[in-house]
């Protein structure tokens, strides 16, 4: 396995559409174990393909808490079959967007049907903080972020602070009339 680097915004790659795998062979068991060590290494709870640059529709999550044993989900061609009526708020935040958080409202519970690490195809009913998530990770998928579904003017306000940040780290150490220590 090894460790990806994460892509944060604003980079085109995570407005894009990713592409359907179709089969899980090989390659994309291997996209899915490395995106899991990536996500566990950041810490995130999960992770899309968008993410870390390849614009394969995969997603990986992980939702137990550090005294209880990791529970991986590799999921690929992840579709919502169902989702409920009800509506449920929680403040999400992104490995794409560090240090951002806002309220984003959701359907509360979902169906979701996709394939596994073995290219079986399975469905899961979840509700909670893990069908938030993975309505935020399929999102991802179609080149949405959480501040997609914010208003526009807490959005730009994030994005032109990453934006802010990104150039900040691309300057060089020092120059004629700055320097950073
Ligand atoms: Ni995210």
């Amino acid at each position: 396995m090894s460790k990806l680097p994460i892509i944060t915004a604003p980079d085109p790659r995570l407005k894009k559409r990713a592409a359907p795998v179709g089969t899980v062979d090989a390659e994309v068991r291997q996209l899915m174990d490395d995106m899991l060590e990536t996500m566990y290494a950041a810490p995130g709870i999960g992770l899309a393909a968008n993410q870390v640059g390849v614009l394969q529709r995969v997603i990986v999550l992980d939702l137990s808490r550090d005294d209880e044993p990791p529970r991986p989900l590799r999921m690929a061609d992840p579709e919502l079959v169902w989702v409920a009526e009800e509506d449920a708020g929680y403040e999400e935040g992104c490995l794409s967007l560090p240090e951002h958080y806002a309220e984003v409202v959701r359907p509360a519970a979902i169906l979701v049907r996709y394939l596994d690490e073995t290219g079986a195809q399975r469905e899961l009913e979840a509700d909670g903080l893990l069908a938030t998530c993975i309505q935020h990770e399929i999102d991802h998928l179609d080149g949405v972020l959480f501040v997609d579904h914010i208003s526009a003017l807490k959005r730009n306000m994030i994005l032109r602070k990453l934006l802010k940040s990104k150039k900040a780290a691309e300057l060089p150490a020092y120059s004629e009339t700055s320097f950073a220590a």
